[in-house]
């Protein structure tokens, strides 16, 4: 597979991009907005120039990677050559239906259509197409080019051939995949968002304050960073939507999302990405600062 298209430059479409790029795929970044095109490519470019300074990739090997990148604002055109799809776009049962739907009809019917979606149904998406045997998970891990771990989700429908194919292509990319069934939340965020959820649980009730609770799980589980640290740099509108995906899906109180994570994401403190969620990061992102409202 040469040529891969991946749709949406986000924070995990870019780092998709970046990765497939790196290791000689040919890929067509697409996104509706320009500006997020734009905001991808100097991503990119950044974490390209870190690698350099770290000795990780030569120069040559950045160049390289930035010219296999072309971008676009038109589906149809950024997958006329695609031998895999990528979907990347925001966490959103509906539009992930409406692009599965269109994919379907507009690439050609050996193309395999993967998301990278972190918790809604694999099976779901696929039913939305003619070809649910060529619809697979491919929940890769933020930062994508420096974390290992890529989630292969198998639906109820996905082939041996295609499950192998992207448990392959994904070697390749130097990353280790692990294949899991198709069930709310799958492994990954199944487990992480209720810790999540239950740290802002923790916050609301007062038991602790935002520094208090990031350092104890930080310091006394070895994690490499706190719960709400995490929630800010995964963006508070993906971890709601995770945990609405799991209260549905699962059926259970013990998976209702906070008020406060409600709250916050209704108010636009989204995390890293507004520039606010459980610390301020208009400052950058070394000495972490408390957001004014959690100050004590
Ligand atoms: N943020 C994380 O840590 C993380 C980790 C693993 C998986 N994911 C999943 O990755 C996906 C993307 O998340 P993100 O954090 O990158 O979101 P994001 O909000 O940073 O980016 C989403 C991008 O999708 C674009 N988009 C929206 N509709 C589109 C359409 N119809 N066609 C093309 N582009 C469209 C938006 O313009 C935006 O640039 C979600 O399914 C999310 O659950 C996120």
């Amino acid at each position: 597979m040469e040529n891969i298209a991946v749709i949406g430059a986000g924070t995990m479409g870019n780092g998709i991009a970046h990765t497939f790029a790196q290791f000689g795929h040919k890929v067509s970044l697409i996104d509706i907005s320009k500006e997020s095109l734009e905001k991808g490519i100097s991503t990119i470019e950044k974490n390209l120039d870190r690698q350099v300074s770290k000795e990780k990739i030569s120069i040559a090997e950045k160049d390289s990677t930035l010219k296999n990148i072309k971008t676009f604002t038109n589906l149809k055109e950024g997958v006329k050559n695609a031998e895999l799809v990528v979907e990347a776009a925001t966490e959103n049962i509906n539009l992930k239906l409406k692009i599965f739907k269109e994919l379907d009809d507009i690439t050609d019917s050996n193309v395999i259509l993967a998301s990278n979606t972190s918790s809604i149904s694999i099976t779901e998406i696929a039913a939305a197409t003619s070809r649910p045997d060529k619809v697979i998970g491919m929940h890769f891990m933020n930062p994508v080019p420096i974390m290992k771990l890529v989630e292969i989700i198998r639906g109820y429908s996905t082939s041996d051939e295609v499950t192998n194919s992207i448990m392959n292509i994904s070697k390749k990319l130097n990353k280790v995949p692990v294949e899991v069934n198709d069930y709310p939340g799958f492994v990954a965020n199944r487990i992480l968002m209720p810790m999540i959820n239950e740290a802002i649980i923790t916050l609301n009730e007062g038991v602790a304050g935002v520094e208090e609770i990031d350092t104890v799980m930080k310091l006394g589980m070895a994690h490499p960073m706190g719960p709400l640290q995490l929630a800010d740099f995964i963006g508070l509108d993906v971890c709601l939507a995770i945990m609405e995906v799991l209260y549905n899906g699962l059926g259970n109180t013990k998976y209702a999302p906070s008020p406060l994570l409600i709250n916050m994401v209704t108010a636009g403190k989204k995390g890293v990405k507004s520039g606010e969620g459980f610390y301020n990061w208009n400052h950058g992102t070394k000495d972490l600062i408390v957001a004014e409202n959690f100050k004590k």
